[in-house]
């Protein structure tokens, strides 16, 4: 349990932050993934790798797939257990690593990373998906950001962030660019699906604390530096909700 334990650590110290904070996945992006990968989702069977607090996982149930949710984050995992009470379909939450996943050899027919292949191996966690996949089995990884460039204030906000925060990787680096997921695979399709969250500031706020470049963070550094977003926010949005540009990027493949 040693080695789990430690890949877990980082999200499990901020499992309640993240379970209220970050967004969900557009309605589009789950239309995609079937209409990319040839596999409906209603009734496939899904391993959901870095499942965490189970946003996808809720989604692809939502959507009649069944789940295996695999994380290395037992708090993360708690969380994604008592959401998911109730069914069918069924959801089986397992804790473990996704560079070696304890399933049998081609039993899935889809395996996704929602926001996590990066946390991976890139090269074994794909082995390990072509090993559990049916052979018409597809891979899919996707990644929701902040759109920096449609909105000012957005803008401002990730240029703060990346001012203060020595491990800060977005919107605001030069070179920032989603994680190569696509070089790891044989690609079937990649898509950007623009939408739009409406937010509280005090939610945006939980989904900032829940990243791991806050996390690393000394407690009280964190605390002022989300106060001064805070009042940022607050002098541009005074009724409080925030219409954030969002896009995911999709990619699928074999
Ligand atoms: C940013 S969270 C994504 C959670 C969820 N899929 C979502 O869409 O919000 C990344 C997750 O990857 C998990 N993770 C980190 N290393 C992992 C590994 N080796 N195998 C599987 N999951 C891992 C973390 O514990 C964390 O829950």
């Amino acid at each position: 349990m040693g080695p789990i334990k430690d890949l877990g650590r980082v999200f499990d110290r901020v499992a309640d932050a993240y379970d209220v904070g970050r967004p969900a996945y557009p309605d589009e992006l789950y239309r995609a993934l079937g209409e990319l990968s040839g596999v409906e989702l209603d009734g496939a069977l899904t391993v959901d790798v870095g499942a965490g607090t189970g946003i996808m996982t809720r989604g692809l149930r939502a959507r009649g797939s069944r789940v295996v949710a695999v994380d290395p984050g037992a708090e993360m995992l708690a969380r994604l257990v008592s959401r998911s009470e109730g069914g069918p379909p069924a959801v089986a939450a397992v804790l473990a690593d996704g560079n070696a996943l304890p399933l049998a050899d081609g039993v899935a027919d889809l395996v996704t990373y929602a926001q996590s292949w990066h946390w991976l191996d890139p090269v074994a966690s794909i082995a390990e998906a072509r090993r559990v996949l049916r052979p018409e089995g597809a891979i899919a990884g996707c990644w929701n950001f902040n759109h920096a460039a449609q909105a000012e204030w957005l803008a401002a906000y990730e240029a703060r962030l990346a001012e203060a925060v020595p491990a800060y990787y977005g919107p605001a680096v030069e070179q920032w660019s989603a994680p190569p997921i696509a070089s790891a695979f044989e690609v079937i399709a990649e898509r950007w699906i623009p939408w739009t969250r409406l937010v509280g500031i005090e939610d945006f706020l939980l989904d900032l604390r829940s990243h791991s470049y806050m996390a690393a963070l000394p407690p009280e550094y964190a605390d002022e530096l989300v106060e001064r977003q805070r009042v940022e926010l607050r002098r541009e949005f005074p009724e409080g909700m925030l219409p954030v540009p969002m896009r995911v990027y999709l990619a699928v493949g074999r």
